[in-house]
């Protein structure tokens, strides 16, 4: 089983590839969604202090501002402060001059606004920078900053965790999806199984429909009914190979027992001469055998119709008619054609297909009756009926006349069998049918021929 072609790889695969892809999609959503959130977070830490030095400075006497803001900030040392009061000095700084540098060129807002600064040195800082009112009147600048790097290691090690999880959840979900494909494709090998046991000599056994998955019953039916169809072609064969070395043997064995009886002593020339002859009668119907047998296989082959042409079937049939009168008048028949007909055929086919029913009726008709040919166009086919008198024929047999080698007791020696279903080769090939009626009143062949391609 090759790798590429086989659909538990490429399923498993997909399986695989998908899971990892929204796992990592999963993960980065998360990523992204607490980063953003710690941002926020030292945001609102920033504008309680904000809040916070607004009180410290605001509430108490002017001159101890600068004290009590060193007691309450100098604890947080992830801040940078810078605050300055209105007349210009500072009265408490932690932030480094880069960041002081870069807040000068910046505007100073009236209410707290969260801003992202990039640094000279490439940090990224989040600040606020704001002009307070204070309670007793007075203002301050103030800018507080807290670095991004701050939570640089705590992310590090989430990336580090999403990542292993990530991992491991996509191996996982592939190992489960391998093996649910696995499992899923069973009754696949199963059906394959089944499939591999049905040889030439086991083709009555069938595939188990019933319990393949509903997906997989269409294909194990339709499978079924070609191994039907198989093995009744194939049956069908077998017979025929049995009948063909019948219908050969006999006239052999006729020639062989005859050459053996007069090679047994010495004769007269003329005994030698009927012999020749006999066996002369015997190879001539066995190359009228064989000869039928090639135009059956050629007639019975997919695309059998070397061409088609535009046929008038009454001048067929007239000619046909023509070369049985001699026939006919020995058994004091009277031959008939009624109506017309033109077909898109093959000239040749149709002649001889007509020809097989006709020598038939010729055969079977009662003495001094008549046999009639007659001729129809209707809906786009071409109705040629050939009707005699006669006994008519057993309705179980009716079935097996087109068989190849089928013929009745009273053809047994005069006929191969090979007429009729040259015959229905030939109608089938033009992609139409033959059929029989046998009534008391007499036996009509008909075949029904489409007009034009079909
Ligand atoms: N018009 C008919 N009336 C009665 N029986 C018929 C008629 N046509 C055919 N059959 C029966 O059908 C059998 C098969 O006919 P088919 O033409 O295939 O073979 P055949 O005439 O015996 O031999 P072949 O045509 O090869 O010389 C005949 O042997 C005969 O028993
Ligand atoms: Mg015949």
């Amino acid at each position: 089983m090759s790798l590429r072609r086989s659909i538990a790889v490429r399923l498993t695969l997909l399986f695989a590839t998908v899971a990892t892809l929204v796992l990592a999609a999963l993960g980065v959503a998360i990523y992204l969604s607490a980063r953003h959130d710690l941002v926020a977070q030292d945001f609102i830490e920033l504008e309680n202090k904000v809040a916070l030095i607004s009180d410290l400075a605001g509430n108490g006497p002017a001159d101890g501002r600068a004290l009590r803001l060193r007691e309450a900030l100098s604890h947080h040392p992830d801040i940078a402060f810078h605050i300055i009061d209105d007349r210009g000095s500072v009265l408490f700084s932690t932030a480094p001059a880069l960041l002081r540098a870069h807040a000068r060129l910046q505007p100073i807002d009236s209410t707290p606004r969260r801003h992202d600064w990039i640094l000279a040195d490439g940090r990224c800082m989040h600040a606020l920078h704001l002009r307070q009112a204070l309670a007793d009147g007075s203002q301050l600048i103030t800018l507080l900053a807290i670095d991004d790097d701050r939570h640089a290691a705590f992310l590090q090690r989430f990336r580090h965790l999403l990542a292993i999880a990530i991992i491991a959840a996509a191996v996982a979900s592939s190992l489960l999806g391998g093996y649910v494909v696995r499992r899923t494709l069973r009754p696949l090998r199963t059906l394959a199984d089944e499939a591999r046991q049905i040889t030439a000599g086991r083709l009555q056994r069938r595939l188990n429909a019933r319990s393949a998955p509903a997906e997989l019953e269409q294909l194990a039916q339709t499978l079924n009914g070609m191994l039907a169809r198989l093995q009744q072609d194939f049956a069908r064969l077998t017979e025929f190979s049995g009948d063909l070395a019948h219908e050969l043997r006999t006239p052999i064995t006729n020639m062989l027992t005859q050459v053996q009886v007069v090679l047994a002593h010495p004769r007269s020339n003329e005994a030698y001469r009927e012999t020749l002859v006999s066996c002369a009668e015997e190879l001539q119907r066995l190359a009228q055998i064989v000869g039928d047998l090639l135009y059956l296989a050629q007639a019975e082959a997919p695309g059998a119709l070397p061409s088609r042409e535009p046929v008038a079937l009454d001048a067929v049939v007239d000619s046909l008619l023509e070369f049985y009168e001699l026939l006919a008048e020995d058994r004091q028949l009277t031959l008939r054609r009624e109506g017309a007909a033109r077909i898109d055929g093959n000239r040749l086919m149709l002649h001889r297909a007509i020809a097989n029913l006709l020598s038939n009726a010729l055969k079977h008709a009662t003495t001094g009756s008549e046999v009639r040919v007659r001729l129809a166009e209707a809906d786009g086919v071409c109705r040629i009926s050939v009707h005699n008198t006669g006994t008519p024929i057993a309705p179980e047999l009716l079935p097996r006349l087109f068989d190849r080698f089928y013929r009745g007791e009273r053809s047994r020696h005069d006929g191969a069998g090979l007429g009729l279903a040259i015959t229905r080769a030939i109608a089938q090939a033009h992609g139409g049918t033959v059929s029989v009626v046998s009534e008391p009143t007499g036996t009509t062949f008909e075949l029904v021929l489409p007009r034009t391609r079909p």
